[in-house]
């Protein structure tokens, strides 16, 4: 246990019940950890579903959920050079991956890897910085695994490719960090979402966004495609059958990289593949993202925390409503908890 460090969790006692504050150690951090005193933490799709059913098979109840925070360091390991005591971060917390409890974001002190924390601006807020970690580092992992897309980098100074990607959903946690990440990566995007969230992903990045509710959108898209050569598809959210249908009328790479498994047949030639998010743990794309992109990114104003967060209450008490109204559903909003 750290030094001085009072630690409260917001407890995962099994699947089907509800979260409990009690207590839960803050171990000092391994050579290659840092620990974070959270000042918010966000909510992802994951969570309400490991609160609602045992999706995975390794998890030790009780559990502590979550994976993304944003707080200040308070320990270091002895190894970590590039993030110091004091600093202002957001982290991608793997706790449910690894089961470690200390490593859950449910609680006030997380343990995060250093290469999956980044330092924020001191001008962003910590409700902002924390919707990030897991729908960036989602798709991170789709746009950039070597099984994956396996695309260009992302840069601060992208030179531009004639090549598209297409991202499905984007105005989803991963869908908002997929455009920006292959907009910086030099490719031209394409998106799916609401109309209401056009103007938005335009922001962002995307060159024309289609409305994913119309009945025409399978059409529009393989339009939109014509004379354009995909360089890959990320779906991160809605009707997989459409963007497959999508990319097997396509000219380029038919390599869909997936959220969520596959839930439609497979168009002969295209191919599928299922993202891991937390593949960033134990491959280059982590160090690639969170130390060699995201700082210099967010301080330049290049890359931002998008969807916007919508701060639903305060304390780890306001977990348990913040995952039920991220169950209700959102639309291009990240649902956030204000811990300190
Ligand atoms: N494999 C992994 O490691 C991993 C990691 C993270 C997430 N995921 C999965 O990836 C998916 C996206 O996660 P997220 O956090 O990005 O989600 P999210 O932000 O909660 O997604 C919200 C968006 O979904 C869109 N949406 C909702 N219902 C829809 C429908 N019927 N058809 C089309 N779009 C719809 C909405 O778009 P509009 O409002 O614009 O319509 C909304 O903006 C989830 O299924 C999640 O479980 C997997």
């Amino acid at each position: 246990m750290s030094d001085n460090i009072t630690n409260q969790a917001a407890w995962q006692g099994g699947p089907g019940q509800e979260l409990q504050l009690g207590s839960s150690d803050a171990p000092l951090p391994a050579a290659n950890e840092v620990l974070i005193r959270n000042a918010a933490i966000a909510i992802n799709p994951l969570d309400w579903l490991l609160q609602d059913y045992a999706l995975l098979p390794w998890l030790s109840y009780p559990a502590i959920l979550g994976s993304d925070v944003a707080g200040t360091i308070v320990a270091v390991g002895s190894s970590v050079e590039r993030l110091k005591v004091g600093d202002r971060v957001l982290g991608q917390a793997v706790g449910t991956t690894v089961n470690e409890k200390a490593q859950g974001a449910f609680q006030n002190y997380t343990i995060v890897l250093e290469h999956m924390a980044a330092p924020i601006p001191d001008r962003m807020e910590f409700s902002d910085a924390a919707v990030l970690p897991l729908g960036l580092g989602t798709a991170a992992g789709g746009l950039y695994g070597e099984k994956m897309l396996a695309l260009a980098s992302p840069s601060h100074s992208p030179v531009a490719k004639d090549e598209v990607v297409l991202v499905w959903g984007g105005s989803s946690s991963v869908g908002a960090n997929a455009i920006q990440l292959a907009v910086a990566s030099g490719y031209t995007v394409i998106t799916t979402a609401s109309a209401r969230n056009a103007e938005m992903l335009k922001s962002l990045g995307a060159i024309a966004v289609f409305d994913h509710a119309s009945a025409s959108i399978v059409q529009d898209v393989i339009e939109a495609m014509q004379g354009r050569r995909l360089a890959g598809t990320l779906h991160a959210t809605g009707d997989i059958a459409a963007s497959f249908a999508v990319v097997s009328q396509s000219e380029g790479v038919r390599l869909v990289a997936t959220t969520l498994p596959p839930s439609a047949d497979l168009p002969q030639g295209v191919e599928a593949r299922h993202i891991a998010g937390t593949s960033l743990k134990d491959d280059a794309v982590g160090p690639m993202i969170y130390r060699d992109f995201l700082p210099q990114a967010l301080e330049a104003g290049s890359f931002v925390p998008a969807p916007p967060a919508k701060v639903v209450g305060h304390g780890l008490e306001a977990l348990q409503g913040a995952l039920h109204v991220l169950k209700a559903g959102v639309s291009a909003a990240k649902v956030v908890v204000t811990v300190s």
